[in-house]
């Protein structure tokens, strides 16, 4: 069965047709969802979906842009859900440099909060890291993220920069992106990283994969993402499937 290691079911995105996509997701070969947070509503509602649909897991954390919004409380209580039973990992927490705000000092110090958090409730993280390689790299260094483990979601920097997060044993989120044309640095990329550090990811309902680019994303398409990484390291669609299946329950310690 696939794994699906990243989706924002709780979006507005899916709220016409979420109840009917979620329980299709299993006809179509999706095993397993893990939902991730990207803000404290976000958290929230993602601890109500892993109570309501059985194949569902989630993360909980606070996305950079939205970091100039958390405060001592607001971490509180995402260490609350954080003991929530199908809590599997902190996050998306990390740096994105796109946009200008909020300012980088405020979006280190989170970052580094959360880190934190993850290593005081043992919980595995997803990082999120745009346009911010080497500060990403640094944070993570200084704060041993190799004793927290975790993935780098939506990997999007260089085979080299691929080397320093599997010097600290981390896994690559490899989503829609590597059906781009344009994609030339993430597939060398992919060609680099051992397939047992690989986990697919759709971050639905954005960066849907060719055919379907400029879409509504859904787990749905991974099997393009399967594809595309399969034709990349020469092997069969279904090694990838079982390899990123087998990787993300080792990661998030699933038994299921
Ligand atoms: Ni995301």
């Amino acid at each position: 069965m696939i794994f699906e290691s990243h989706a924002h079911y709780d979006d507005e995105e899916f709220d016409a047709d979420r109840e009917e996509l979620l329980t299709s997701l299993a006809g179509h070969g999706i095993g397993l969802v893990i939902n991730v947070g990207a803000s404290m509503a976000g958290s929230e509602a993602t601890v109500r979906l892993t109570e309501q649909y059985p194949f569902l897991y989630g993360a909980v954390g606070v996305h950079p842009s939205e970091a100039a919004k958390l405060d001592e409380e607001k971490l509180e209580r995402l260490r609350v859900l954080c003991g929530c039973e199908k809590i599997v990992a902190v996050g998306e927490m990390g740096l994105d440099y796109h946009y200008p705000e909020p300012a980088v000092s405020l979006q280190k110090e989170w970052f580094e909060r959360q880190l934190t958090l993850a290593r005081e409730v043992k919980l595995p993280v997803i990082i999120h890291s745009r346009e911010a390689a080497k500060d990403t790299l640094d944070i993570m260094q200084v704060n041993h993220a190799e004793e927290i483990g975790g993935v780098v979601h939506c990997y999007s920097y260089t085979k080299e920069m691929a080397r320093e997060y599997l010097n600290m044993d981390y896994y690559f989120g490899i989503g829609g992106v590597i059906t781009f044309k344009n994609a030339k640095k993430l597939k060398e990329a992919v060609e680099y990283i051992p397939l047992d550090k690989i986990l697919l990811e759709t971050d639905s309902p954005y960066l849907s994969p060719e055919p379907h680019r400029g879409e509504r994303n859904s787990s749905l398409n991974l099997p393009y993402v399967a594809e595309a990484v399969a034709e990349l390291k020469g092997i069969s669609y279904e090694e990838v499937i079982e390899a990123t299946e087998r990787n993300a329950k080792r990661l998030f310690g699933l038994q299921v």
